[in-house]
C-alpha cells in the first residue's frame, strides 16, 4: 500500500511556548501509526529543533520545513538550505506551498531546482500544487495543475520520483473553510496519477501519494482520505488543535 500522510502544516503561527504546548499535546494524546503511515510536522524553523527532539522515539513520525533555499550554502543571507535542516534531522521539507508562489514569487522552474537540492540531501519533498478559483472557474484546472508537476517534477528519474510526495490543494479551498467535494479531490487525484502514469508508467505512479490540502478537519478527513487516490492530506488551520489534529492522524487509512 501506498504510505499515508497526515501532515501538519503550522505556517507562521504560534510562539515557542504555544508550540511546545501543542506538540506536548499531541505526544499526549494516544494514536497509532500503522507501518504505511506517517504523521509529519511542518513547524516554523526556530522551533523544527524542539520539535524533533520531542517527538524522538515516536514511531513513523517526522518534521519538516516549510521551505529551503535552491542552494546548499553560501553569501544568502536570510536563507535556510537542506544541509542545514539535514544536520538537526529534519526530513521532510514542504516545497511550491501556494503561499510561497503568491507571496514570494516562487516559480515551477525553481521549485524543480528546490526539489533538486532536498533529494541530493536526502530530505523527502512534500511537493504542493493546486489551482486558484479563476482557473477552478474557468474549467481549465486539470492543465494548470498537471503542468506544475510537469515544469517542477518530470526532469526527475522514475526512481527520485518515487521519493517526492505530492499535495493537491485548491487555493480556494485552503483557510476559506470551503473544502472541496470527496468528489472533487478524487477526481484532482486520479487525473494527477494519470498525468505521473503517461510519463513514468502506472506502476510508478501508483507509488506516489497525493495528499489533499484546503481546509481539512476532524470532521471531513475521513470521508476525504477514503478517496481511492487520497493518501492522507496537509493540514493547516486544524493542525494547531492537539486533539483535532489527532482525530485527523486516526482517519488515514
Ligand atoms: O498547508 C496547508 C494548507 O494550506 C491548508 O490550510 O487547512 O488551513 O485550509 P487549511
Amino acid at each position: 500500500m501506498r504510505q499515508q500522510v497526515a501532515a501538519a502544516n503550522w505556517k507562521m503561527n504560534l510562539t515557542y511556548q504555544q508550540a511546545e504546548e501543542l506538540i506536548n499535546g499531541i505526544i499526549h494524546t494516544p494514536f497509532t501509526l500503522g507501518a504505511d503511515q506517517r504523521a509529519v510536522f511542518a513547524v516554523p524553523f526556530p522551533y523544527l529543533t524542539m520539535v524533533v527532539e520531542k517527538l524522538k522515539g515516536k514511531i513513523n513520525t517526522g518534521v519538516a520545513a516549510q521551505n529551503a533555499y535552491t542552494k546548499t550554502s553560501g553569501a544568502y543571507t536570510g536563507e535556510t538550505s537542506v544541509e542545514m535542516l539535514k544536520s538537526i534531522n529534519v526530513g521532510y521539507v514542504v516545497l511550491g506551498h501556494s503561499e510561497r508562489r503568491e507571496y514570494f514569487n516562487e516559480t515551477n522552474q525553481m521549485l524543480a531546482e528546490k526539489v533538486n537540492t532536498a533529494l541530493a540531501a536526502g530530505i523527502t519533498p512534500i511537493f504542493c500544487c493546486g489551482e486558484a478559483l479563476d482557473i477552478r472557474e474557468a474549467g481549465t484546472q486539470n492543465e494548470y495543475v498537471g503542468n506544475q508537476l510537469k515544469e517542477s517534477l518530470f526532469h526527475l528519474s522514475a526512481d527520485e520520483l518515487k521519493k517526492i510526495i505530492i499535495a493537491y490543494e485548491p487555493i480556494w479551498a485552503i483557510g476559506t473553510g470551503k473544502t472541496a467535494s470527496a468528489e472533487q479531490a478524487q477526481e484532482m487525484h486520479a487525473h494527477l496519477r494519470s498525468v505521473l502514469a503517461a510519463q513514468y508508467g502506472t506502476e510508478v505512479a501508483n507509488e506516489i501519494s497525493i495528499l489533499y490540502g484546503g481546509s481539512v478537519k476532524g470532521s471531513n478527513a475521513k470521508e476525504i482520505f477514503g478517496q481511492p487516490d487520497v493518501d492522507g492530506g496537509l493540514v493547516g488551520g486544524a493542525s494547531l488543535k492537539a486533539d483535532e489534529f489527532v482525530q485527523i492522524i486516526q482517519a488515514l487509512k
